[in-house]
C-alpha cells in the first residue's frame, strides 16, 4: 500500500465511530445485510436480537453518520458467539471489519469472556482470513449448516482472549490499521 493510501485509510478509520445498534439504524443495516448474504436476516430477527438486552451486543460503524457495517455477539457465561458481521460491499477491505471485530473483542474483555466462536461458510475465504488475523482457528464443521445452499460451516474458536498475548495481538492489529482503541466506559459503549 502506498503511503498516501495508507494515510487515507488511517484517517478513514480514525473517523469511523462505533455505536450501539438501535432500531433507527435498521433500514441501513438491512440494506447492507441484503447485499451481504444469500439468506439475509429480516428486520424481525434484528429486532429480536436487540430485544435480548445484556446477553447480546450489537454495534454499528458510522462514517460521517453513514452506517458502513455492523457486528453482533451473544454471550453465554464466559464464551461469546459472533452472530453477524457485515460491511458495506463498497467499502470492503478498508479496515471496517477489523475495527468492528476489535471493538467486539474489547466488549468481550469487559465481560470477562475467555473464548469466542463463530460459524463461517467453507467458501467464505475473506471472512476466514479476517478471523485468522484475530486468532480464530478451525475447530470443526457443521454439515449443511446453510439451509439455502446446503453449504457446510466451519466452526472457529479464539481461545484465551483474556491472556496478555491476545491483548497484545489486538493492540498490534489496531496499531497496524491506525485504529484508536475505543474507550468503552468513557464513551458509554458498554452497557451492563
Ligand atoms: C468479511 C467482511 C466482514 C470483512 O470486512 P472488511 O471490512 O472488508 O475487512 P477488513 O478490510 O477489515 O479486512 C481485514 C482482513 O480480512 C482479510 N480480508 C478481507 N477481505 C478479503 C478479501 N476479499 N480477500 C482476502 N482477504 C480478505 C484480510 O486479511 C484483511 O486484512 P488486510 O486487508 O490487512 O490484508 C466483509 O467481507 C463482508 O461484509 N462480507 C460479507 C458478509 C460476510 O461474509 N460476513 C461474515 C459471515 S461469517
Amino acid at each position: 500500500m502506498s503511503l498516501a493510501k495508507k494515510q487515507d485509510s488511517s484517517s478513514f478509520l480514525s473517523n469511523l465511530r462505533i455505536e450501539v445498534m438501535r432500531k433507527k439504524h435498521l433500514d441501513k443495516v438491512l440494506e447492507i445485510e441484503n447485499r451481504a448474504y444469500p439468506n439475509p436476516w429480516s428486520r424481525a430477527v434484528f429486532l429480536g436480537e436487540l430485544a435480548h438486552g445484556i446477553t447480546r451486543s450489537y454495534v454499528v460503524a458510522l462514517s460521517n453518520k453513514r452506517i458502513v457495517g455492523y457486528c453482533g455477539v451473544l454471550y453465554v457465561v464466559d464464551e461469546a458467539h459472533i452472530t453477524n458481521i457485515a460491511v458495506d460491499p463498497d467499502l470492503h477491505r478498508s479496515g471496517v471489519g477489523t475495527k468492528l471485530l476489535a471493538h467486539i473483542v474489547r466488549l468481550a474483555w469487559e465481560r470477562n469472556v475467555k473464548s469466542v466462536t463463530l460459524e463461517v461458510r467453507v467458501s467464505n475465504h475473506p471472512a476466514q482470513r479476517l478471523y485468522q488475523k484475530f486468532g480464530f482457528q478451525p475447530a470443526g464443521v457443521r454439515k449443511g449448516y446453510y439451509q439455502e445452499s446446503g453449504e457446510d460451516a466451519i466452526i472457529m474458536w479464539a481461545y484465551d482472549i483474556d491472556s496478555s498475548e491476545y491483548h497484545e495481538r489486538i493492540r498490534a492489529i489496531e496499531a497496524a490499521a491506525g485504529i484508536e482503541p475505543t474507550q468503552l466506559r468513557a464513551r458509554k459503549l458498554f452497557r451492563r
